[in-house]
């Protein structure tokens, strides 16, 4: 029966860019640029459209640089050519009604040195962020980069720009600035990868400058309201050394209410998978988004783990405007249509998630009886 008195399927009205419903897909790294130019293809555009009824697509994060990269077949927005092919990503998907973010990403330090002919990979830090890195040859093991110097910094900030520009080019509707655990940013916020003793590190406000520079760059070519950012606080999981510190609370509670003030179309926050029990954010565990909403003022979209259950009532409760969800829209092209008609969710398969001919393009739609 179908069911659309669901808060999932109300309109969101975002600037002036309305929103069709309130599931969103989140970004999801597929591992599908497989050409020397890391350029968008055909069959990506398809597997965009396939997803084209969520309320707002983030595509995958999407390198703003070569310096950038750290992960195998995953596009770039920094060529003329990965301009092209991403403009066949955004004609598919507005062609089907749908509206789609850039989710612009920089790896940092937790890139691999075959990425870059032997050179080493650069961060805040010549800190190990002591993750891993899919190279051509495989998950390696992170090596101590070199740390990047202010020039450099102020160098990839301007890169971020330009990928903004690119993506504007492209036809995306905004950008989604990458900011979760495991990339750039998040290393300069944590104590462990950031030692710093310039304008980039040491207080809290320092540590943070990169976020609202990245940011002032992209507003100069997006209006604030297209252009929104991610962030995992609580990830403590397959990152490294980049988890939680006893600033990460001071730190975010700087960084929302400085956010507070810029208008960006949302704040997009990754809940905890895990307790978060005896961790230094452990004043997060209960009510979490609930946080979020105290110190942030716009727009607010939940991440992890939700279901059309607990979707729905997060945003009944009024704790959050937005749910994405990332893992279900990989199986679920038609995601939205089966929460509207209550039918079950198909599972994906792990092994075809950065690879592989099978596990993208071919996860059929649900069947109404
Ligand atoms: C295969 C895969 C690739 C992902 N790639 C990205 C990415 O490129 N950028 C990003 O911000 N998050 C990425 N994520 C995280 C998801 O966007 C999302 O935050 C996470 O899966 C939790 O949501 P879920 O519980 O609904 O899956 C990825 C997750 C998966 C499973």
């Amino acid at each position: 029966m179908k069911n659309t008195a669901q808060p999932l399927l109300e309109e969101y009205q975002i600037g002036n860019l309305k929103l069709k419903n309130r599931v969103i897909m989140s970004s999801l790294t597929r591992g599908r640029a497989t050409n020397e130019g890391l350029v968008p293809t055909p069959l990506m555009a398809a597997y965009y459209a396939q997803r084209a009824s969520a309320g707002l697509i983030l595509s995958e994060g999407t390198w703003v640089n070569p310096r950038s990269i750290g992960f195998i077949n995953v596009p770039g927005i920094y060529t003329p050519e990965q301009i092209e092919g991403w403009k066949l990503v955004t004609q598919a998907v507005h062609d089907k009604g749908g509206l789609i973010f850039s989710q612009l990403g920089h790896i940092g330090a937790a890139s691999h040195p075959d990425f870059f002919g032997g050179e080493l990979p650069a961060g805040p830090s010549a800190i190990n962020p002591q993750t891993q890195s899919f190279t051509p040859e495989g998950f390696k093991d992170t090596v101590t980069p070199r740390m990047l110097t202010v020039a450099e910094i102020k160098q990839t900030i301007l890169d971020y720009k330009q990928a903004a520009k690119n993506a504007k080019e492209a036809g995306f509707d905004g950008i989604e600035v990458h900011a979760q655990a495991g990339m750039l940013i998040p290393q300069f916020l944590s104590l462990a990868t950031n030692k710093r003793s310039d304008e980039y590190g040491g207080s809290v406000e320092n540590r943070a400058r990169i976020v609202f520079e990245i940011l002032d760059a992209i507003i100069e070519v997006w209006d604030s309201t297209r252009v929104a950012i991610k962030f995992t606080p609580v990830l403590f999981s397959h990152v490294g050394i980049v988890t939680p510190d006893e600033e990460t609370i001071p730190l975010f509670q700087y960084i929302l209410k400085k956010l507070s003030d810029y208008n960006l179309a949302y704040l997009h926050i990754v809940g905890p998978a895990e307790d978060l029990t005896g961790t230094p954010v452990e004043v997060l565990q209960d009510d979490y988004f609930s946080h979020f909403r105290y110190h942030y003022s716009g727009t607010l979209m939940a991440n992890l783990g939700f279901t059309q259950g607990s979707g729905n009532a997060i945003l009944k409760d009024g704790k959050a405007d937005l749910v994405s969800f990332g893992t279900p829209f990989i199986a679920n092209p038609d995601l939205v249509k089966r929460f509207m008609y209550n039918l079950p969710l198909a599972e994906s398969n792990r092994d075809t998630y950065y690879s592989g001919e099978s596990g993208y393009t071919d996860y059929p739609e649900a069947v109404i009886a």
